[in-house]
């Protein structure tokens, strides 16, 4: 007869231990929160803090005994190799994330995306982790004006963010190559949903509308993203990590690919917005016009969007609706001032009302 605490110390030696790295941004926290639902792992969140960065996203499963939260930087070999010897998996999230930052400042780019993760594969190599699962995007394949990148097209990425992206996906692989690290690396295209930092399309245009504030577009606004909502992202990642053959690599697409402009003209009108918040301002340097990639091996695993992306919209929209005084805080900081006002330079500083 077993007693009831000895059944659940055995049941916790066997559950896995995950060392999620960038689990206080949009998509880690997501999908910690998603993991942590299924009871069947042990997490610790490693991560810096950057503006990006924010405690509040997990401050609902702060206390959960199976989540444990460390701050500390990926590319600190020896507290990433102490943290990598209770652990049995990595799941690397940790990343600048923002295109029009890294041409701005590539500096941090390459140092957490590429030598962060450098970092990340010695430790695991070091101490035999079971599985690495690299994050990436599918900015890597770069642009395409029509047709898709299967997960075999070459490399060919134009920003210094998705440049940094390609590179640590070649070094993930060629550890897998070399070391035989059991590695995966999963691509997905344009994430939206719940606690984006209000810097990416989304959230800016959401939360810009909410403040009766100019909308920045990039040129005419014809660019092309494939959006991806983020609860789906999670339980595609989720398959990856229960289901994915070792060394491969899984494209996640939405399946919702539209042009900018539309995209704003129909978040503006759900919000009963004027389209004449729409604000054309000077394109980016390096604009791709278009990622696009084909997902049929993730749907060879079991993966199928859940929400459609009129519903993952509204979500999305009511979130921040709910959520004001989280991006409030945000979009008030100094940090956020600042990056506004180099980034737009032609819109009138955050903080003050500019229009009706
Ligand atoms: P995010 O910017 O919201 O979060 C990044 C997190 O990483 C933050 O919590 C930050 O504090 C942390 N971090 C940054 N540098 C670190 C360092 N040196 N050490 C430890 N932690 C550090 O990013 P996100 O949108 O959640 O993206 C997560 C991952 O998914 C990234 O690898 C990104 O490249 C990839 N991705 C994002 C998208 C998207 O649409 N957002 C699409 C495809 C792939
Ligand atoms: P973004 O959310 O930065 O994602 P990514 O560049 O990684 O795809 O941008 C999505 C698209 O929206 C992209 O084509 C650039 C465009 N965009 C604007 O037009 N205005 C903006 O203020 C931002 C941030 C993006």
């Amino acid at each position: 007869m077993v007693t009831w605490s000895a059944a659940k110390n055995v049941f916790i030696k066997i559950m896995k231990s995950i060392l999620v790295t960038g689990g206080c941004g949009f998509i880690g926290s997501n999908f910690i929160r998603y993991l942590l639902s299924s009871r069947h792992y042990q997490i610790i969140n490693l991560d810096k803090l950057t503006y990006a960065g924010n405690l509040e996203n997990l401050k609902d499963i702060a206390s959960n005994h199976n989540y444990k939260f460390v701050r500390g930087d990926i590319t600190n070999s020896e507290l990433v190799d102490k943290i990598t010897k209770t652990s049995q998996i990595i799941i690397n999230f940790a990343a600048a994330s923002h295109v029009d930052r890294s041409i701005l400042k590539p500096d941090d780019f390459i140092k957490t995306n590429f030598c962060g993760v450098h970092i990340l594969l010695e430790a695991a190599r070091k101490n035999r982790i079971e599985r690495f699962i690299q994050i990436s995007s599918d900015e890597v394949y770069g642009s395409s004006h029509k047709g898709y990148f299967s997960e075999k097209a070459n490399l060919n990425p134009s920003s210094p963010y998705s440049a940094s992206k390609a590179a640590a996906d070649l070094l993930v692989k060629s550890y897998q190559v070399t070391y035989g690290l059991n590695i995966n690396i999963v691509r997905m295209s344009n994430n939206f949903g719940p606690y984006q930092y209000p810097e990416k399309l989304i959230p800016l245009l959401i939360t810009n509308a909410l403040e009766n504030r100019k909308i920045p577009l990039y040129a005419k606004g014809l660019n092309r993203r494939d959006w991806l909502f983020v609860l789906d992202s999670c339980r595609a990642i989720h398959l990856v990590l229960e289901k994915g053959k070792t060394g491969e690599i899984y494209n996640i697409c939405g399946g919702n690919e539209i042009t900018n402009l539309e995209l704003i003209e129909k978040i503006l009108n759900y919000m009963n917005k004027p389209l004449s918040l729409i604000q054309p301002v000077k394109d980016r340097p390096g604009h791709d016009f278009r990622y696009a990639i084909t997902c049929a091996k993730i749907k060879q695993l079991g993966f199928k969007p859940k929400y459609n992306f009129e519903t993952a919209l509204r979500i999305t929209i009511e979130w921040y609706l709910k959520n004001k005084s989280w991006w409030n805080k945000i979009k008030k900081s100094r940090s956020f001032i600042s990056y506004y006002q180099k980034q737009y330079a032609s819109l009138p500083a955050c903080g003050r009302q500019d229009i009706n």
